[in-house]
C-alpha cells in the first residue's frame, strides 16, 4: 500500500533513468500506471528507431512512413493528406489516442493486419510510454 502511494506521488517526474522507473512500476503495471512515469526525453532517444521512415519536425518530409507531427490525437491515417496510406490503415476509425498508439506500438501488423508498417514493434510497455510522450509533445 505504501509504495502505491509513494509512485503516485512520484508519478510524473521526468529525467530518471530506466532503472529507477521501473523499479517504482514493480513487476506488472497498468497501462496508467506506465504512463504517468512516460518520459518525452526518453522518447526522442527512442524515436532513433523510427527515424528510418519517419521525420517529426513541422514540415518535414514523409519518407517510407508519414511525417508524424502532430500525429497524436489526429484521426487515424489523415495526418498527412498526400501520403499513400494502406487501406487497411485508412478503415480505422477515431484518433490516435494513447491507447491506440501503445496497441499500433507493440506490434503494428497484429493491430492493423495489412499495414504497411514494416516493423515489428517495441515490446517494452516503458519504452512504447516513452514514444507515446514523445509523439504528444510534438504539436
Ligand atoms: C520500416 C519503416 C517504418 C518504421 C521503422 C516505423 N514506421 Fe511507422 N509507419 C510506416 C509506414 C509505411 C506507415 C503507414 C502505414 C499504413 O499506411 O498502413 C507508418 C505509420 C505510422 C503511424 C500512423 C501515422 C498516421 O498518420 O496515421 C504512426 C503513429 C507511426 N507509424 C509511428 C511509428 C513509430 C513511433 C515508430 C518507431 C517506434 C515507427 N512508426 C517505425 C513505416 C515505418
Amino acid at each position: 500500500m505504501r509504495m502505491a502511494v509513494v509512485a503516485l506521488l512520484l508519478a510524473g517526474c521526468s529525467g530518471e533513468d530506466d532503472a529507477g522507473r521501473r523499479a517504482r512500476l514493480g513487476p506488472s503495471p497498468t497501462f496508467a500506471q506506465v504512463m504517468q512515469v512516460a518520459d518525452a526525453k526518453a522518447g526522442a532517444r527512442r524515436f532513433g528507431q523510427c527515424a528510418a521512415c519517419h521525420s517529426i519536425a513541422a514540415g518535414g518530409n514523409d519518407r517510407n512512413g508519414p511525417n508524424l507531427h502532430g500525429v497524436f490525437g489526429a484521426r487515424i491515417a489523415q495526418n498527412r493528406p498526400r501520403f499513400s496510406y494502406t487501406d487497411a490503415l485508412q478503415a480505422q476509425p477515431g484518433v490516435w489516442d494513447e491507447a491506440r498508439l501503445d496497441a499500433w506500438l507493440a506490434n503494428p501488423r497484429r493491430a492493423v493486419p495489412g499495414t504497411s508498417m514494416a516493423f515489428a514493434g517495441v515490446t517494452d510497455p516503458l519504452a512504447r510510454a516513452d514514444l507515446i510522450a514523445f509523439l504528444r509533445a510534438q504539436h
